[in-house]
């Protein structure tokens, strides 16, 4: 029987796809990633995933996990670079050793993880792969209000688990634009930020305890419920923002946070970038714990999202940027939200201000942020410089200009376009062509734009990942971000874990 035949047969007709249907889950979600597999293999139950893991170890087939599929770095699909298995992928059958195939009979050897270290891939890859996704692993597996948690299976959605905390009066804080689509098990992978991170923290703030799938099929059920657990390493860590390269999370337990049923939000025009920290400064002090987000809002982008909605400009004035500030309470914020705008706009800090006051006002100000990526806005959007930057708060200013000038001395044509979550550092900034007319003096010089900018984040203390993961788009850019030891230290754990190299190879970790 072949390999994939083999699975299929263990996992049944619905557990296995290939063909056309296996293409939705081979591409990324921005396009910009596109790789092959074997199969795309979507295992019911934590046993079944040990299984498909454990067949595919002592084959030597790589195995990528993947959640949503929302992810933004080519993380959760193969690596581009994995095509050089396909000739061998077709050689052999499940059973005979060497690599796995689906058919064909050449016996050609090609060497497998075994044959080298690793994290150091030196470029070349040899491993046939299979998609692991958990899209059918995707039930809530309890809820407990009264721990303040939620366990969920990985494949469950961001929304779904946000409705279950709801029902019972609870908060499950993490939230991004794709939380109908995104999954716990890939929010964990990359350790996802989204909106509210300035009051929640990130998926690791969220996570208490996890379980995983081991390389070699083992299973480490760590799914503890503790606030406090001082017992030596903490291993959940490791997992998150790993992206799948130690491991398969199948189950995660979820912190709960008290429910905020009072909830308003106002977009406001800003006078410059350098009004930002006192304005962070202010909202805190005039609401206190209440603030549960802080985006950046360009006007340009409010321009086009409202026109291509339809939707009236919900501002008087035009200034270059907004904020969108959400106060969250259990009790009424509203006196909270107009004294902050009162002293803000008193202080010269903002010009104008939308409140929204029912709710379908507060959704439409929500859906304007959540439609602010220029993927949905200019078709071009693929040839620019997309970076998900996060530097020292007080920094940020600064650092939007330097990338400005940057952009305006190498690509003068080109616009900068950032927004998102500056409440807590972190911004997608673009710098790319918005014309047909301007894509190939843009290319002409987008490396050396995009080199550029790298170095700035790093001087200025930045990351090129905040919440996005690293996956293949960052994998040689971030090298600079950390000393080497600290990317040894890494490999040295995933050697650990993974010592045959199996787990979503040429990911995360720049080459040794
Ligand atoms: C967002 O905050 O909207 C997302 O992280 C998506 C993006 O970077 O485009
Ligand atoms: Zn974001």
């Amino acid at each position: 029987m072949t390999f994939v035949g083999g699975l299929r047969s263990d996992l049944g007709p619905a557990g296995v796809l290939t063909g056309a249907d296996a293409a939705p889950y081979l591409t990324g979600q921005r396009g910009l990633f596109t790789g092959e597999a074997l199969a795309v293999v979507r295992p019911a139950s934590v046993d079944e995933t040990a299984a498909v893991v454990r067949t595919c170890a002592s084959a030597g087939v790589a195995v990528v996990p993947q959640g949503g599929n929302t992810g933004m770095s080519g993380g959760a699909v193969p690596a581009v670079a994995d095509r050089s298995w396909a000739a061998a992928a077709l050689g052999r059958s499940r059973g005979e050793g060497g690599v796995p195939g689906d058919g064909g009979a050449d016996g050609r050897h090609r060497p497998v993880a075994s044959d080298r270290s690793p994290g150091d891939d030196g470029g070349v890859v040899e491993k046939p792969s299979i998609v692991l996704s958990m899209s059918r692993m995707n039930r809530i597996v309890s809820v407990d209000p009264d721990r303040w948690t939620i366990t969920a299976e990985a494949g469950a959605t961001i929304d779904a688990v946000q409705q279950a905390a709801a029902a019972v009066n609870r908060l499950f804080a993490p939230d991004w634009g794709a939380r109908g689509t995104a999954t716990v098990g890939g929010a964990i992978a990359t350790d996802a930020g989204g909106n509210n991170v300035v009051r929640y923290g990130n998926m690791r703030d969220n996570v208490l305890g996890l379980e995983a799938v081991l390389a070699d099929g083992r299973v480490w059920n760590g799914l503890r419920a503790l606030r406090k657990d001082s017992s030596g390493y903490d291993l959940k860590h490791l997992f998150i923002g790993a992206e799948g390269t130690l491991g398969v999370v199948t189950r995660a337990v979820l912190r709960l946070h008290p429910a905020t049923p009072h909830t308003q939000s106002a977009l406001a025009a800003i006078t410059g970038l350098d009004r930002l920290t006192p304005l962070l400064e202010l909202a805190t002090s005039c609401c206190g714990g209440d603030v549960s987000a802080f985006e950046l809002i360009p006007g340009v982008g409010l321009e086009r999202v409202c026109e291509r909605f339809g939707l009236a400009r919900p501002l008087g004035t035009s200034e270059e940027f907004c904020v969108l500030v959400r106060l969250a309470s259990a009790e009424p914020v509203s006196e909270r939200l107009g004294a902050f705008l009162a002293e803000a706009s008193q202080r010269g800090w903002i010009t104008d201000a939308a409140v929204a006051v029912t709710d379908e006002q507060e959704a439409r100000l929500w859906a304007i942020r959540d439609e602010l990526s220029p993927m949905f806005l200019w078709s071009q959007h693929e040839h620019g410089v997309k970076l998900d930057t996060a530097v020292p708060i007080d920094l940020f200013g600064a650092y939007h200009d330097e990338v400005r000038s940057l952009a305006a001395d190498l690509a003068p044509g080109a616009s900068t376009y950032g927004f998102g979550h500056v409440g807590d550092g972190n911004i997608h900034l673009y710098v790319l062509p918005t014309s047909d007319d301007q894509v190939a003096p843009f290319l002409a010089v987008r490396e050396q734009l995009q080199e550029r900018i790298d170095e700035a984040t790093f001087a200025f203390g930045g990351t090129l990942s905040a919440e996005h993961g690293i996956g293949q788009l960052l994998r040689d850019r971030i090298r600079p971000q950390k000393p080497e030891i600290e990317w040894d230290l890494m490999r040295a754990v995933k050697d650990a874990f993974d010592p045959q190299g199996i787990m979503n190879p040429h990911k995360t970790l720049p080459p040794a």
